[in-house]
């Protein structure tokens, strides 16, 4: 499985910003996923290269044009556009599931708004879905749909090293992760504080491990979100 992305944007520059890194970065290098970043004001009309408007009704900010939108959309080849998709703090709230459920298409097409936002007949014309990452505004959808790409990436075959990591852990079972330790089996930090390890971890037994581990998980998740418990 792999995955294309198409941004609308303003900013194709802010691509592919992290994701150009790490594992999403080689991932890409080795051609599991792809995207192009279409540039919106390459599709204006006018002399001035007009993207926006003031909104009818009067307000603040500018909107994005349909038509300008509608054009840029339109340059994608429609059997490469697959899901559509608006960035928007108004938007289905994204978590593992949608995440889960966007790298089984093999294209998508992702609108990011600057602004105000867009108007709402290009939303309504091509029955574009919103996608929230949160209950908070950023200035601009760009590091929202990379904050989805980077999800979505990590899960396609072969892009984590570990075919096990991806599934093993916070979110995949609605519980956040268990505490993990490394090497020094006792740490003393420089207040002089010796920190041991767990033995639990150091005996071997992989069931009483195993056992343990979800208990800490489902500590840490009655304690810090108990919302997840609750599903
Ligand atoms: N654009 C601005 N804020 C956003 C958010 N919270 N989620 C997705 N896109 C956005």
């Amino acid at each position: 499985m792999t995955l294309h992305c198409n941004l609308l944007t303003l900013f194709p520059d802010m691509f592919p910003g992290s994701l150009g890194q790490s594992l999403s970065g080689r991932a890409l290098e080795q051609r599991k996923w792809s995207y192009d970043a279409i540039n919106i004001r390459d599709f204006a009309t006018d002399k001035h290269q007009t993207v926006d408007d003031t909104p009818y009704g009067g307000g603040a900010g500018m909107v994005l044009r349909p038509d300008v939108l509608e054009n840029a959309l339109l340059s994608i080849k429609p059997e490469k556009r697959g899901r559509l998709i608006y960035m928007s703090p108004r938007g289905r709230v994204l978590n593992q599931k949608l995440v889960e459920e966007l790298t089984t298409e093999d294209n998508l097409t992702i609108l990011c708004g600057r602004y105000e936002g867009v108007d709402q007949r290009f939303l309504d014309a091509y029955d574009i879905e919103e996608i929230s990452i949160g209950d908070y505004v950023l200035s601009g959808g760009e590091p929202a749909a990379i904050i989805v790409m980077d999800a979505c990436i990590r899960l396609l075959d072969g892009v984590m090293g570990n075919e096990d990591t991806a599934g093993d852990e916070s979110f995949s079972n609605d519980l956040l992760e268990y505490p993990h330790y490394t090497k020094p089996a006792t740490w003393t930090d420089t207040q002089n504080n010796a920190r041991d390890v767990p033995d639990i971890l150091k005996s071997g037994n992989h069931a009483k491990i195993n056992e343990w581990r979800h208990g800490q998980s489902l500590a840490l998740t009655q304690s810090r979100r108990p919302d997840l418990l609750k599903k």
